[in-house]
């Protein structure tokens, strides 16, 4: 199911999941937003998470990242985070792009990218005054590496010196996955990352999709886009008013009664 694995290393962390979230539940108010979600990825894989509008998609991400009172059980490589901060979570390496892109819109594109690094920040004032070349050069090596980056995902160079806002809605989808994976991340969770894009930009998207899982990132997507998901997916998770209606192959979802029948059978 997840290839021949060659070292013992890579076969022993293939069997680890990087992210499993057990029983998930998230209540507002009198609302079950979330009740009884359990799925897994795995390194190198993608998982999906499919459903109507409302069905709790978006909740399940505040859920697994702690930023919304939850039930449940989150293990992050193994290691039982449940109780961890938002911040906590990042930096063991989950990372997590929002459904609306969130930018600052006073700093340029790769601002936004060397933001998000901290290369920056860290330049600090003792050594800048102490060694004035050699913190500038930092700060030069810090732009440079971070627009070798964004090129990477897809974002070119003619783009880098403008304001978020003036780059393509394509690009800024690109550049809202960027600045969530920032240094790296092992699992990497996107919500509807083909909002709004057209062909050229969703076959760049495919190809970043698939870069990514051939590094090793654990990668999960929410999407509407049928057809993405079935193409890029390794396994589905469909939820329908806050429960998992179904979970499994893409093969399996689409030949689901209940899913074609709940969800699938309505967008046909
Ligand atoms: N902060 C909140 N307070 C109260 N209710 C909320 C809150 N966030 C979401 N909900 C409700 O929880 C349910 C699930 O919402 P959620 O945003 O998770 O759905 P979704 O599957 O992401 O939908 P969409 O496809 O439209 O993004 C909906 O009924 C929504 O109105
Ligand atoms: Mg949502």
């Amino acid at each position: 199911m997840h290839g021949t694995a060659t070292t013992a290393n890579i076969a022993a962390s293939a069997r680890t999941p990087a992210l499993r979230v057990q029983d998930l539940g998230v209540r507002y108010g009198a609302l079950i937003a979330l009740e009884g979600v359990s799925w897994e990825v795995f390194p190198g894989e993608l998982l999906g998470i499919i459903g109507p509008n409302g069905a709790g998609k978006s909740s399940c991400y505040d859920a697994v990242t702690a930023m919304v009172r939850r039930s449940g059980r989150v293990e992050l490589k193994s290691r039982d985070v449940t109780g961890l901060p938002p911040y906590g979570l990042a930096a063991l390496g989950m990372k997590r792009a929002f459904q609306q892109n969130a930018f600052f819109d006073d700093l340029s594109v790769l601002d936004n990218f060397v933001a998000v690094l901290g290369e920056h920040a860290h330049a600090g004032l003792v050594s800048s005054i102490l060694n004035p070349v050699g913190a500038a050069r930092r700060r030069d090596d810090a732009r440079l590496s971070a627009a070798g980056q964004l090129a990477r995902f897809g974002i070119p160079a003619s783009y880098h010196a403008l304001s978020p806002r003036e780059i393509p809605y394509g690009v800024q989808r690109m550049l809202s996955i960027a600045l969530a994976y920032g240094r790296g991340a092992d699992v990497l969770l996107l919500d509807e990352p083909a909002a709004g894009l057209g062909g050229e930009d969703m076959d760049a998207l495919v190809s970043l999709l698939g870069e990514l899982k051939r590094e090793g990132v654990a990668v999960v997507v929410i999407e509407h886009h049928m057809e993405l998901i079935m193409a890029v997916a390794d396994r589905i998770c469909v939820l329908d008013l806050g429960r998992q209606l179904a979970y499994g192959s893409p093969a399996e979802i689409q030949g689901d009664p209940r899913v074609r029948e709940a969800y699938l059978g309505k967008v046909q």
